[in-house]
């Protein structure tokens, strides 16, 4: 170790948005299911944290947007407790950590997979700078799987583009501990996606995904909703070799609406849906039906939609959004963004 002086890391990570979904948890953060997503270009978060070693317990200042966020500190302490078995400098000292996100905070984004990822980016270069006996054999998993304990879904954005997360038979090299990336397995066709956000409603949610996952322990349609998310990976995969638009579209909406029907059948029963969530999905499904475009759709939990499809497409559907989507946005706002490769 050196001696007092401060040492300070920066980085980014992205936001991500899942086609086949993560939801429900076992052990430590580990998913029950594999979840693949891709990673977003424009909605992501900044982190810059600078640490002091001293003999005493550490401790965390943190500021969101230039300003102090003590409400995120108990999150942050859980966090921490959870990598120090792996970055052992965080058991003293001071530690500011800065972090803004280039999305407004109001806009219904789930912001925990790039602040999560860019934290993990952070420690784990402050943990190498402080001792250089430190040695990481995979920094990638290593990112990726200090994130995960952060929140499971920042697993996926610790990397770019496409991430599996999770076990699956027909991928080898997956894991429930890191995501991996499998960009080269991905046709070029589902490598420049357009992802535009109707920001249905802004705001943070009345359940929270944390929640959502703990109603799945107990959930009556558990064991089918696991062989689902099993099949629609293997699907999705196939779709991936071969550029096959259409099924990735059944696997993505399937995916969605499959989401909110779990939350819908939990115990106790509840929706994140609004009124625009539905009138949203059924403009795309009568425009897509009259204009056999490729043009699909997904939902976090929550309710925005995230319209997704290829670039080419762009000149066909972005009146279309503007015309019949926009004013179902709160205050017609929305974000056109995109998948990113780097
Ligand atoms: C619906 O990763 O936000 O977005 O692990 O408790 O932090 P925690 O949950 P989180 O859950 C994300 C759920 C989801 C689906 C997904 O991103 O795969």
């Amino acid at each position: 170790m050196t001696n007092n002086e401060i040492i300070q890391s920066e980085y980014s990570a992205p936001s991500n948005i899942a086609i086949v979904k993560y939801w429900g948890k076992k052990g430590l953060q580990e998913p029950v299911n594999p979840s693949i997503s891709f990673t977003l270009s424009k909605a992501k978060t900044t982190t810059k944290v600078s640490y002091e070693p001293c003999d005493r317990d550490l401790e965390i200042d943190f500021k969101f947007d230039r300003n102090r966020a003590d409400v995120f500190l108990p999150k942050l302490h859980a966090f921490v407790e959870r990598l120090l078995p792996h970055l052992p400098f965080l058991k003293s000292g001071i530690l500011n950590i800065e972090s803004t996100n280039t999305f407004p905070h109001s806009s219904g984004i789930a912001s925990s997979a790039s602040s999560m990822a860019a934290l993990a980016k952070t420690l784990i270069d402050i943990q190498i700078k402080l001792d250089d006996q430190f040695k990481v054999s995979d920094l990638n998993k290593f990112r990726s799987r200090l994130a995960r304990l952060g929140s499971g879904s920042a697993s996926r954005s610790t990397m770019n583009g496409w991430v599996l997360w999770g076990e699956t038979p027909v991928y080898n090299a997956s894991s429930d501990k890191y995501g991996v990336d499998i960009n080269k397995h991905v046709h070029e066709s589902f490598k420049d996606l357009q992802d535009t956000i109707l920001i249905i409603r802004k705001g943070s949610k009345a359940v929270s995904s944390t929640q959502g996952h703990q109603l799945m322990e107990n959930h009556p349609y558990k064991e089918g909703r696991i062989k689902q998310a099993n099949n629609n990976i293997q699907v999705l995969i196939e779709a991936f070799k071969s550029g096959d638009f259409e099924s990735f579209s059944k696997v993505c909406e399937q995916e969605a609406l499959s989401l909110h029907g779990l939350m819908m059948s939990s115990s106790p029963a509840y929706t994140l849906l609004a009124p625009e969530s539905i009138r949203a999905i059924r403009r795309i499904q009568k425009f897509r039906d009259h204009q056999h475009v490729p043009l699909t759709y997904t939902l976090d939990a929550g309710p925005n939609i995230h319209l997704i499809y290829p670039s080419s497409q762009t000149h066909i559907i972005k009146p279309f959004i503007e015309e019949h989507l926009r004013p179902l946005c709160e205050n017609s706002e929305l974000i056109y963004d995109q998948l990113s490769l780097d």
